[in-house]
Protein backbone atom coordinates (compact mmCIF):
# COMPACT_ATOMS: atom_id res chain seq x y z
CA UNK A 1 0.00 0.00 0.00
CA UNK A 2 1.65 3.21 -1.18
CA UNK A 3 -0.64 5.33 1.64
CA UNK A 4 -3.12 7.75 1.84
CA UNK A 5 -3.32 10.98 -0.41
CA UNK A 6 -5.04 13.82 -0.50
CA UNK A 7 -4.83 16.71 -3.54
CA UNK A 8 -6.20 19.96 -2.85
CA UNK A 9 -7.34 21.15 -6.43
CA UNK A 10 -7.37 17.48 -7.43
CA UNK A 11 -10.77 17.92 -9.88
CA UNK A 12 -8.98 19.25 -12.83
CA UNK A 13 -5.94 20.51 -14.27
CA UNK A 14 -2.41 19.19 -12.20
CA UNK A 15 -4.17 18.12 -9.23
CA UNK A 16 -6.19 15.60 -11.43
CA UNK A 17 -3.06 13.82 -13.15
CA UNK A 18 -1.21 13.75 -9.97
CA UNK A 19 -4.73 11.67 -8.34
CA UNK A 20 -4.50 9.74 -11.85
CA UNK A 21 -0.87 9.00 -11.10
CA UNK A 22 -0.70 8.41 -7.70
CA UNK A 23 -3.83 5.66 -7.48
CA UNK A 24 -2.24 3.98 -10.57
CA UNK A 25 0.99 3.50 -8.06
CA UNK A 26 -1.80 2.12 -5.17
CA UNK A 27 -2.40 5.42 -3.30
CA UNK A 28 -5.76 5.78 -1.93
CA UNK A 29 -6.98 9.40 -3.15
CA UNK A 30 -9.02 12.24 -1.59
CA UNK A 31 -9.71 14.04 -4.55
CA UNK A 32 -10.29 18.36 -3.08
CA UNK A 33 -12.40 20.23 -4.60
CA UNK A 34 -14.20 23.67 -3.83
CA UNK A 35 -16.46 24.44 -6.94
CA UNK A 36 -16.78 22.06 -9.24
CA UNK A 37 -18.36 19.22 -7.80
CA UNK A 38 -19.43 17.56 -11.20
CA UNK A 39 -15.76 17.16 -12.40
CA UNK A 40 -14.62 15.91 -8.97
CA UNK A 41 -17.05 13.06 -8.86
CA UNK A 42 -16.23 12.32 -12.92
CA UNK A 43 -12.34 11.81 -11.88
CA UNK A 44 -13.67 9.43 -8.83
CA UNK A 45 -15.64 7.47 -10.30
CA UNK A 46 -13.03 7.14 -12.83
CA UNK A 47 -10.60 6.09 -10.13
CA UNK A 48 -12.88 3.77 -8.83
CA UNK A 49 -13.48 2.04 -12.46
CA UNK A 50 -10.12 1.72 -12.44
CA UNK A 51 -9.72 -0.33 -9.13
CA UNK A 52 -8.77 2.60 -7.01
CA UNK A 53 -9.79 3.49 -3.84
CA UNK A 54 -10.78 7.29 -4.02
CA UNK A 55 -13.25 9.92 -2.50
CA UNK A 56 -14.25 13.40 -3.46
CA UNK A 57 -13.84 16.12 -0.88
CA UNK A 58 -15.63 19.38 -0.62
CA UNK A 59 -13.80 22.19 0.62
CA UNK A 60 -12.73 25.58 0.31
CA UNK A 61 -8.66 26.00 1.21
CA UNK A 62 -9.28 29.92 2.07
CA UNK A 63 -11.43 28.41 4.90
CA UNK A 64 -9.96 27.25 7.76
CA UNK A 65 -12.91 25.57 8.88
CA UNK A 66 -13.20 23.87 5.79
CA UNK A 67 -9.36 22.54 5.86
CA UNK A 68 -10.35 20.80 9.01
CA UNK A 69 -13.32 19.40 7.88
CA UNK A 70 -11.12 18.01 4.51
CA UNK A 71 -8.36 16.18 6.96
CA UNK A 72 -11.31 14.98 9.48
CA UNK A 73 -13.26 13.45 7.07
CA UNK A 74 -9.93 11.96 4.72
CA UNK A 75 -9.05 10.42 8.16
CA UNK A 76 -12.58 9.14 8.69
CA UNK A 77 -13.21 7.75 5.44
CA UNK A 78 -9.81 6.79 3.87
CA UNK A 79 -7.21 6.95 7.23
CA UNK A 80 -4.77 9.73 8.43
CA UNK A 81 -3.34 11.08 5.48
CA UNK A 82 0.60 9.97 4.48
CA UNK A 83 1.10 12.39 1.55
CA UNK A 84 -0.12 15.97 0.78
CA UNK A 85 -0.20 18.19 -2.59
CA UNK A 86 -1.09 20.97 -2.56
CA UNK A 87 -2.38 22.23 -5.68
CA UNK A 88 -5.57 24.33 -5.52
CA UNK A 89 -3.87 27.80 -6.53
CA UNK A 90 -5.75 30.37 -8.51
CA UNK A 91 -4.13 32.52 -11.55
CA UNK A 92 -5.45 36.26 -10.36
CA UNK A 93 -6.54 38.86 -13.02
CA UNK A 94 -3.51 40.26 -15.46
CA UNK A 95 -3.13 43.37 -13.45
CA UNK A 96 -0.09 45.77 -13.98
CA UNK A 97 0.69 47.13 -10.03
CA UNK A 98 -0.94 50.53 -10.89
CA UNK A 99 -4.34 48.16 -11.74
CA UNK A 100 -4.57 46.37 -8.72
CA UNK A 101 -7.58 45.56 -7.21
CA UNK A 102 -7.40 45.16 -2.91
CA UNK A 103 -10.17 41.69 -3.17
CA UNK A 104 -8.30 39.95 -6.18
CA UNK A 105 -4.71 40.39 -4.05
CA UNK A 106 -6.30 38.69 -1.16
CA UNK A 107 -7.88 36.09 -2.89
CA UNK A 108 -4.79 35.11 -4.84
CA UNK A 109 -2.99 35.21 -0.80
CA UNK A 110 -5.68 33.53 0.81
CA UNK A 111 -5.82 30.67 -1.71
CA UNK A 112 -2.19 30.18 -3.02
CA UNK A 113 -0.23 31.01 0.18
CA UNK A 114 -2.62 31.06 3.38
CA UNK A 115 -4.46 27.74 2.11
CA UNK A 116 -1.34 25.79 1.39
CA UNK A 117 -0.28 26.74 5.02
CA UNK A 118 -3.56 25.55 6.66
CA UNK A 119 -3.18 22.23 4.79
CA UNK A 120 0.49 22.15 5.56
CA UNK A 121 -0.75 23.01 9.52
CA UNK A 122 -3.19 20.15 9.53
CA UNK A 123 -0.99 17.81 7.89
CA UNK A 124 1.92 18.52 10.42
CA UNK A 125 -1.00 17.57 13.15
CA UNK A 126 -1.50 14.34 12.00
CA UNK A 127 1.76 12.80 10.71
CA UNK A 128 4.71 14.48 12.53
CA UNK A 129 5.56 11.76 14.66
CA UNK A 130 6.63 14.28 17.79
CA UNK A 131 2.98 14.13 17.83
CA UNK A 132 1.83 10.63 17.41
CA UNK A 133 1.91 10.26 13.64
CA UNK A 134 3.47 7.79 11.02
CA UNK A 135 5.40 10.59 8.99
CA UNK A 136 4.46 11.88 5.11
CA UNK A 137 5.40 13.43 2.26
CA UNK A 138 3.70 17.02 1.33
CA UNK A 139 4.47 18.51 -2.23
CA UNK A 140 3.14 22.03 -2.77
CA UNK A 141 2.48 23.20 -6.00
CA UNK A 142 4.38 26.82 -6.55
CA UNK A 143 5.19 27.90 -10.45
CA UNK A 144 8.15 28.55 -12.74
CA UNK A 145 6.70 32.87 -11.89
CA UNK A 146 8.25 32.83 -8.62
CA UNK A 147 11.49 32.63 -10.09
CA UNK A 148 11.16 35.40 -12.73
CA UNK A 149 8.87 37.83 -11.08
CA UNK A 150 6.25 36.84 -13.67
CA UNK A 151 5.18 36.92 -16.75
CA UNK A 152 4.15 40.94 -17.54
CA UNK A 153 0.55 41.79 -15.28
CA UNK A 154 1.69 38.18 -13.04
CA UNK A 155 3.62 40.07 -10.32
CA UNK A 156 1.11 39.78 -7.47
CA UNK A 157 0.59 36.02 -8.64
CA UNK A 158 4.87 35.25 -8.62
CA UNK A 159 4.97 36.84 -5.37
CA UNK A 160 2.18 34.20 -4.12
CA UNK A 161 4.01 31.58 -5.35
CA UNK A 162 7.59 32.70 -3.82
CA UNK A 163 5.99 32.86 -0.50
CA UNK A 164 5.09 28.78 -1.40
CA UNK A 165 8.59 28.11 -1.89
CA UNK A 166 9.94 29.96 1.23
CA UNK A 167 7.27 29.03 3.19
CA UNK A 168 7.97 25.28 2.01
CA UNK A 169 12.01 24.97 3.02
CA UNK A 170 11.28 26.64 6.43
CA UNK A 171 8.32 24.08 6.83
CA UNK A 172 10.74 20.65 5.71
CA UNK A 173 14.07 22.25 8.24
CA UNK A 174 11.17 22.25 10.87
CA UNK A 175 9.55 19.03 10.31
CA UNK A 176 12.93 17.33 8.60
CA UNK A 177 13.12 15.29 12.20
CA UNK A 178 9.74 14.62 12.53
CA UNK A 179 9.48 12.16 10.03
CA UNK A 180 7.98 14.59 7.08
CA UNK A 181 9.49 15.51 3.46
CA UNK A 182 8.32 18.91 2.07
CA UNK A 183 9.10 19.93 -1.52
CA UNK A 184 7.77 21.97 -3.87
CA UNK A 185 7.54 21.40 -7.60
CA UNK A 186 7.73 24.46 -10.05
CA UNK A 187 5.47 24.33 -13.20
CA UNK A 188 6.07 26.06 -16.34
CA UNK A 189 2.96 26.70 -18.51
CA UNK A 190 0.91 24.01 -18.23
CA UNK A 191 -1.73 23.55 -20.33
CA UNK A 192 -4.65 23.59 -18.45
CA UNK A 193 -7.68 25.29 -17.53
CA UNK A 194 -6.14 28.04 -15.46
CA UNK A 195 -3.97 28.40 -19.17
CA UNK A 196 -6.69 28.62 -21.21
CA UNK A 197 -6.11 31.43 -23.29
CA UNK A 198 -2.63 29.98 -24.16
CA UNK A 199 -4.24 26.08 -24.42
CA UNK A 200 -7.03 27.32 -26.95
CA UNK A 201 -5.51 30.06 -28.91
CA UNK A 202 -2.40 29.18 -31.35
CA UNK A 203 -0.46 32.47 -32.11
CA UNK A 204 -0.62 32.76 -28.10
CA UNK A 205 0.65 29.63 -27.27
CA UNK A 206 3.44 29.69 -30.32
CA UNK A 207 4.23 33.01 -28.59
CA UNK A 208 4.54 31.48 -25.22
CA UNK A 209 6.78 28.44 -26.58
CA UNK A 210 9.37 30.42 -28.16
CA UNK A 211 10.24 31.76 -24.26
CA UNK A 212 10.76 28.20 -23.40
CA UNK A 213 14.22 25.97 -24.27
CA UNK A 214 12.14 22.99 -24.71
CA UNK A 215 10.16 24.98 -27.15
CA UNK A 216 6.60 23.91 -25.96
CA UNK A 217 4.50 23.74 -22.94
CA UNK A 218 3.45 20.66 -20.69
CA UNK A 219 1.24 18.61 -20.31
CA UNK A 220 -0.11 18.21 -16.66
CA UNK A 221 1.13 14.67 -16.51
CA UNK A 222 4.69 16.36 -17.05
CA UNK A 223 3.73 17.55 -13.34
CA UNK A 224 2.04 15.13 -11.95
CA UNK A 225 4.88 12.25 -12.53
CA UNK A 226 7.36 14.10 -10.40
CA UNK A 227 5.18 15.04 -8.15
CA UNK A 228 4.32 11.66 -7.00
CA UNK A 229 7.71 10.32 -7.58
CA UNK A 230 8.77 13.11 -4.52
CA UNK A 231 5.97 11.60 -2.35
CA UNK A 232 7.58 8.37 -3.18
CA UNK A 233 10.59 6.39 -0.80
CA UNK A 234 12.66 7.09 -4.29
CA UNK A 235 12.79 10.51 -2.95
CA UNK A 236 13.69 9.36 0.51
CA UNK A 237 16.54 11.88 1.30
CA UNK A 238 14.70 14.43 -0.23
CA UNK A 239 13.35 17.63 1.61
CA UNK A 240 13.45 21.75 1.22
CA UNK A 241 14.20 21.08 -2.35
CA UNK A 242 12.47 22.93 -5.27
CA UNK A 243 12.04 20.66 -8.05
CA UNK A 244 11.39 23.10 -11.55
CA UNK A 245 9.60 21.55 -14.49
CA UNK A 246 9.96 23.96 -16.61
CA UNK A 247 11.20 22.51 -20.05
CA UNK A 248 14.33 23.99 -19.67
CA UNK A 249 13.21 27.47 -18.11
CA UNK A 250 13.04 30.51 -19.99
CA UNK A 251 15.29 31.43 -22.86
CA UNK A 252 14.30 35.24 -23.48
CA UNK A 253 12.08 38.06 -22.14
CA UNK A 254 8.64 36.68 -22.26
CA UNK A 255 4.73 38.11 -23.25
CA UNK A 256 1.74 37.38 -21.60
CA UNK A 257 -0.85 34.67 -19.93
CA UNK A 258 1.84 32.35 -18.71
CA UNK A 259 1.65 31.29 -14.89
N1 LIG B 1 -1.16 25.58 -15.40
C1 LIG B 1 0.03 26.17 -15.30
O1 LIG B 1 0.64 26.60 -16.30
C2 LIG B 1 0.68 26.34 -13.95
C3 LIG B 1 2.01 26.79 -13.93
C4 LIG B 1 2.64 26.95 -12.70
C5 LIG B 1 1.96 26.65 -11.54
N2 LIG B 1 0.66 26.22 -11.60
C6 LIG B 1 0.01 25.92 -10.33
O2 LIG B 1 -0.44 24.59 -10.36
C7 LIG B 1 -1.59 24.44 -9.52
C8 LIG B 1 -2.71 23.78 -10.32
O3 LIG B 1 -3.00 24.62 -11.43
P1 LIG B 1 -3.87 24.09 -12.65
O4 LIG B 1 -3.28 24.67 -13.86
O5 LIG B 1 -4.09 22.63 -12.53
O6 LIG B 1 -5.24 24.88 -12.36
P2 LIG B 1 -6.75 24.56 -12.78
O7 LIG B 1 -6.81 23.63 -13.93
O8 LIG B 1 -7.39 25.91 -12.88
O9 LIG B 1 -7.33 23.80 -11.50
C9 LIG B 1 -7.37 24.48 -10.29
C10 LIG B 1 -7.83 23.52 -9.22
O10 LIG B 1 -7.75 24.21 -7.96
C11 LIG B 1 -9.01 24.12 -7.31
N3 LIG B 1 -9.21 25.28 -6.46
C12 LIG B 1 -9.12 26.59 -6.80
N4 LIG B 1 -9.35 27.36 -5.72
C13 LIG B 1 -9.58 26.51 -4.69
C14 LIG B 1 -9.87 26.68 -3.32
N5 LIG B 1 -9.99 27.91 -2.79
N6 LIG B 1 -10.03 25.59 -2.54
C15 LIG B 1 -9.94 24.34 -3.06
N7 LIG B 1 -9.67 24.11 -4.35
C16 LIG B 1 -9.50 25.20 -5.16
C17 LIG B 1 -10.03 23.99 -8.43
O11 LIG B 1 -11.22 23.39 -7.90
P3 LIG B 1 -12.70 23.85 -8.43
O12 LIG B 1 -12.72 23.58 -9.89
O13 LIG B 1 -13.64 23.02 -7.67
O14 LIG B 1 -12.81 25.30 -8.11
C18 LIG B 1 -9.27 23.07 -9.39
O15 LIG B 1 -9.37 21.73 -8.98
C19 LIG B 1 -1.93 25.86 -9.05
O16 LIG B 1 -1.43 26.04 -7.75
C20 LIG B 1 -1.22 26.75 -10.04
O17 LIG B 1 -0.93 28.02 -9.50
C21 LIG B 1 0.01 26.06 -12.77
Amino acid sequence: MAGILLVTGGSRGIGAATCRRAAKNGYRVAVNYRSDKTAADKLVHELLAGGATAISVHGDVANEADVIGMFDQVSAELGVPTALVNSAGVGGAHMEVAEFELQTLELLMRVNVIGTMLCCREAAIRMSTARGGTGGAIVNVSSMAATIGGRPGNSAYAASKAAVDAFSVGFAKEVGAQGIRVNTVRPGVTLTDMTSTVRDNESVRKAIESTIAMNRTAEAEEMANPIVWLLSDEASFISGARLDASGGGFVIGASTSGK
